[in-house]
């Protein structure tokens, strides 16, 4: 790989020891729900009008009107937004960035009229990707993950959730988990979260005896992940061309016990349950939805569990039945939005685009889809004390807009402006973080 011109430690690109007060026009802190919460406009997403953030160590310490910045900060060095509007930094929680290959001529084969399900159950789909992803080598995992990771970071992204899933065995499932820490650890800004997804799909040499691979994750795959402090979380795909329930909960408990948390690719084609077992087993969240009925909406709304939209496949997948949006709004399920960037059902490298999906076809409100792509992902990822908001406490990782109106995030369907972003002490074009990931692709 070509050399990068400055190396940073994951996700603290170039704290400034020294205190900084950043000051704006606007913050759309994310504290409170939105639109849905509350019709005062300048309340909205917590917003707080001519703005100040004291910010030490990469930490913020202090957040308000401007006008009642504490004394004790008044001296601090001043960096004012360049734009308008400032906003915490993107949270992508579900996806698949990981992977070799490519399903373009799938996606041929669906627009004349294959469906996803026939094209899996005939070998392909997944398995495709599982063919491709074995053969790479880690270094071309993490080159090409780079190269889509540059698309997120240049719209500002700053936290990645990426999944295993398509090597279904132990070499390869390890390997693209690798890959995702390597590329967390190359790319200044991008904080990485990787979860174990080894039941993605049954790998063909278990054919006929999909319970051996069940043993595999729960004895070998699962233990050695966590062993080598490759894995934050564990996911199944809980669906009739994956995994059963009864299957599914072995493999959850297996890495509870381990001490990872849990995440579920739920009611995505069919309705099963599997949302309810998710809240059961106390998943951080589930996933998809398509089919979730209200049996699956009261048991999130008791267990806590994030409802992660992902309207990128529903989309791609031509796919009529609807998430439960508004019952899960009614509930008090908190909503999460990602890509599920992956080969097959979701090729989608725009969060805002998602966002703009969630509106458009799932019938978010926009606060909700962009509260769904900041608190409420990292929620997901078991970061709410890190990123997400602009609370004191949390983590510095401030994206400055040239907008107004927050809104115009997700109204629009593709080419918001590039977001400047702080990194240290300065505002970093987002554009440039973006090269960067380029340089190692
Ligand atoms: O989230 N649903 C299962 N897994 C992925 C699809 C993966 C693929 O088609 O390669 C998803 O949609
Ligand atoms: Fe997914």
């Amino acid at each position: 790989m070509s050399p990068s011109p400055h190396q940073h430690r994951n996700g603290s690109a170039g704290d400034s020891a020294e205190g900084r007060v950043i000051t704006a026009a606007r913050l759309a802190t994310m504290r409170d729900r939105g639109a849905a919460a509350t019709d005062d406009e300048a309340a909205r997403l917590g917003a707080i009008e001519a703005a100040a953030v004291a910010v030490r160590d990469g930490r913020i310490e202090w957040v308000g009107v401007a006008d009642g910045l504490p004394r004790a900060y008044a001296d601090w060095p001043r960096s004012p937004a360049p734009g308008p509007l400032v906003t915490p930094a993107l949270v992508d929680c579900h996806t698949h960035l990981v992977y070799g290959g490519s399903r373009a001529a799938e996606f041929e084969q669906r627009l004349s009229g294959v469906s996803y399900e026939q094209i899996a159950r005939a070998g392909g789909g997944i398995l495709s990707t599982v063919r491709a992803t074995r053969a790479a080598s880690r270094e071309e995992l993490v080159r090409s993950a780079a190269a889509r990771s540059a698309h997120l970071l240049r719209e500002g992204v700053g936290t990645v959730e990426i999944k295993s899933g398509y090597g279904l065995r132990i070499d390869s499932e390890l390997e693209m988990l690798r890959a995702a820490r390597e590329l967390g650890e190359l790319l200044p800004g991008l904080r990485v979260r990787t979860t174990l997804l080894a039941a993605h799909a049954v790998p063909p040499e278990h054919r006929d005896r999909p319970e051996r691979y069940v043993d595999e994750i729960c004895e070998e795959i699962l233990p050695a992940a966590v062993d080598e402090g490759l894995a934050d979380q564990a996911d199944v795909f809980c669906e009739n061309i994956a995994f059963d329930l009864e299957q599914s909960e072995r493999v959850l408990r297996a890495a509870a016990d381990l001490g990872l948390s849990l995440r579920m690719h739920a009611e995505q084609l069919s309705a099963s349950g599997a949302a309810e077992l998710a809240a059961r087993l106390g998943a951080r969240s589930a996933d998809h939805l398509e089919y979730l009925g209200p049996a699956g909406v009261e048991a999130m709304r008791r267990s806590g569990s994030v409802a992660v939209l992902l309207p990128g496949a529903l989309y791609t997948l031509r796919e009529t039945r609807r998430p439960p949006v508004e019952s899960l709004r009614r509930a008090g399920v908190e909503i999460a939005v990602a890509t599920d960037w992956n080969p097959g059902s979701s090729p989608l490298g725009s969060l805002l685009l998602a966002a703009n999906m969630a509106c458009t076809l799932l019938g978010t409100l926009p606060d909700e889809a962009l509260v769904g792509v900041t608190r409420a992902g990292a929620r997901v990822l078991g970061l709410e004390d890190e990123v997400g908001t602009i609370e004191v406490g949390r983590r510095a990782e401030l994206l400055s807009w040239p907008l107004e109106d927050p809104v115009e995030l997700c109204y629009r369907i593709g080419g918001q402006p590039t977001p400047h972003r702080l990194v240290g002490d300065r505002w970093i074009d987002c554009g440039e973080l973006a090269a960067e990931a380029v340089r190692w692709s």
